[in-house]
């Protein structure tokens, strides 16, 4: 199968899309379009099948974002100055169940780094923060993002990624 990520389309088969949680297909379908298209407050990108142009088989948004900087490790600010800093918050990530466990988070989450990356070099940005679903600290982990310490108990943990290691990463590799 030949995967292209791109950008979400309008005309982007979003109906038949199920990651198993109700609140991720939704959101493709009903928000994501008007969210880029209408609102400017998220891009989606989609991973779709070559041989099925419009069938979209995981998708991830990109939107801007600030923290404030005591929130994140002392490490990552030290030198910084006091005021909110801004981030690129990975808003949403989901690959449809019938294609799950096949690499395509992994494709997903390497092209929403590269977009970022790009972007931080145009506008100046140090890191990316998502919000994980608890059953998925985990798989964050493993891509090196840290969970930010007072999270709730039970809602999803916040968790940073600092560009530069993704940079040093490519760099390295
Ligand atoms: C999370 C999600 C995006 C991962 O996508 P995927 O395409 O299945 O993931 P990949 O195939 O790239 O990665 C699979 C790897 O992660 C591992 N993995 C799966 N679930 C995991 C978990 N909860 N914690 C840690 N590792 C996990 C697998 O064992 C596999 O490891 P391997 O590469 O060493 O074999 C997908 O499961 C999904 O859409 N889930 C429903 C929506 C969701 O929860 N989104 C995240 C919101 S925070």
């Amino acid at each position: 199968m030949a995967v292209t990520i791109r950008r979400l389309e309008e005309f982007d088969a979003t109906e038949g899309f199920d990651c198993g949680d109700e609140p991720l297909n939704n959101y493709l379908r009903r928000h994501a379009w008007i969210n880029q298209q209408k609102s400017s407050i998220g891009v989606s990108y989609v991973a779709v099948d070559e041989a099925a142009p419009g069938t979209v088989l995981g998708y991830f948004t990109l939107a801007a974002s600030s923290i404030p900087r005591d929130r994140l490790p002392k490490k990552l600010v030290r030198g910084l100055p006091s005021y909110d800093l801004p981030l690129i918050l990975l808003a949403r990530l989901a690959v449809d169940k019938r294609f799950a466990g096949r690499g395509m988070g992994r494709a997903l989450l390497a092209e929403a780094f590269r977009i970022s990356l790009q972007v931080a070099d145009e506008i100046g940005c140090r890191c990316m923060v998502t919000d994980a679903y608890r059953d998925k600290i985990s798989w964050y982990a493993k891509y090196g993002f840290v969970p930010i310490d007072g999270a709730g108990e039970n809602g999803p943990q916040k968790m940073f990624l600092d560009l530069r290691t993704i940079r040093a990463t490519l760099q390295n590799s």
